[in-house]
């Protein structure tokens, strides 16, 4: 179980999203926007850059700390969280782990606490599911790269100033001969062509980015060169505890709204609550959010003690992910008619929930990684 210090930052995240988050949930999704002073309290809090160094900036936490930084920002507003959570897991962590000295003080402290954010390019309109087929092509110039490439689904695209593209800087039809790219994105040629349409996290800006000839100086490549696809693939892997936090934390908000709700509403002359129907929903979502906690806990522990969690990391966001879809349907079957209007926030979280089962690898790839993890031993 979690010690004192874990609850002392769970508290102040807590109070913190009350008051500052929660309030401007339901328009950050009517309107799609995250207010920019908000996001400046996000860096000022330290929710930026919880992990990196002070060294560098940031609020010099563990992964732990960051896991329910992510959960507890996620139940205010799953918008939110999820800027926090691909800013963090995505750009923040390739460049603390992979990056040079001279990489990590020129982009760290912006990252951490500088307004700065960051995003993730790896998906592609033609690779999903198996990136290691992308086509976006890093050009060898002598002293820079050229890359020219399109990428889809870029969480914080909209607003990002630094983004780690992945690239092929050998034309090959797997995953060999790509490389990690810091790339700032006011390059020249970096541009935003297209902004989604979503079904939930509104608020959180989902470009599609075009690279035409992007010169990037070979300074800012991350790690080796063909080494790229497990830059990738290790980044997605902590970044999947991220997404189950964001996926416990909506649950924990459609939980705590279904339970109030079965106190307050009256039906056959006595609050709903008093009903075994409606208790053992409550029983079934409150099992759910135990457990979903626990494997996060247990794949940020592993983290956070440098030990593998590939599939600890997908056990928590395959589970976390499914019983945020089901929580979420069954708190809007606990308020009925009421649950499926926009009157109620359990509406908007049944919208938020979808998405965490498919971004940064779908159920499905979850299952895969998890699968090919316990029989890797036996091969
Ligand atoms: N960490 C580091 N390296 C890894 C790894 C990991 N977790 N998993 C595999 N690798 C390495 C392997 O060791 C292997 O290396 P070698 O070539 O040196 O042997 C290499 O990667 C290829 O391994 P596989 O053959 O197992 O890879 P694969 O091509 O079959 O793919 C997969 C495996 C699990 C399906 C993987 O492709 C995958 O995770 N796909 C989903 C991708 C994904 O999550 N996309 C979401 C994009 S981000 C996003 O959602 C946008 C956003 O902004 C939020």
């Amino acid at each position: 179980m979690l010690n004192l210090e874990y609850k002392e930052i769970r508290d102040m995240v807590s109070k913190f999203t009350d008051a500052e988050v929660a309030p401007l949930a339901a328009s950050i999704d009517e309107h799609g926007e995250i207010p920019k002073d908000l996001v400046n309290k996000l860096f000022e809090n330290g929710f930026m850059g919880s992990y990196v160094p002070e060294a560098y900036g940031g609020a010099g936490m563990d992964y732990m700390s960051y896991s329910i930084i992510v959960e507890e920002i996620s139940r205010g507003c799953a918008s939110t969280g999820v800027l926090v959570s691909a800013h963090t897991s995505l750009c923040i962590w390739p460049i603390l782990t992979f990056g040079t000295e001279d990489q990590k003080k020129k982009y760290l402290p912006g990252l951490a606490s500088g307004g700065v954010i960051g995003c993730f390019c790896l998906s592609e309109p033609n690779a999903g599911s198996d990136p290691g087929t992308l086509g976006t092509f890093a050009e060898d110039k002598g002293d820079y790269y050229e890359i020219t490439g399109t990428k889809n689904f870029i969480t914080n695209g909209k607003d990002a100033g630094v983004a780690i593209v992945m690239a092929k800087t050998t034309k090959t039809n797997d995953h060999k001969g790509i490389t990690a790219f810091i790339v700032d994105t006011n390059f020249p040629g970096f541009a935003v062509q297209k902004l989604e349409d979503k079904l939930g996290i509104r608020g959180s800006s989902t470009a599609q980015i075009v690279l035409d000839k992007v010169k990037v100086p070979k300074t800012n490549i991350l790690g080796e060169v063909g080494k790229g696809f497990k830059v990738a693939l290790s980044t997605l892997d902590g970044g999947r505890i991220g997404i189950a936090a964001q996926a416990l934390g909506i649950s924990e908000a459609a939980f705590r709204y279904a339970k109030k709700y079965s106190k307050e509403r009256v039906q056959f002359g006595k609050p709903i609550s008093e009903l075994q129907a409606i208790q053992f929903m409550l029983a079934d979502m409150s099992m759910n959010i135990a457990a979903s906690r626990l494997l996060i806990e247990k794949a940020s522990a592993l983290k956070d003690n440098e030990m593998p969690y590939s599939k600890e990391a997908a056990q928590a966001k395959l589970f976390a992910s499914e019983a945020c879809m089901n929580i979420t349907t069954k708190a809007i079957q606990v308020l009925g008619g009421n649950g499926y209007t926009r009157e109620y926030p359990v509406e908007r979280h049944f919208r938020d929930a979808k998405i965490t089962e498919i971004y940064e690898g779908t159920s499905e790839i979850q299952r895969i990684v998890i699968a090919a993890n316990e029989l890797k031993d036996l091969k």
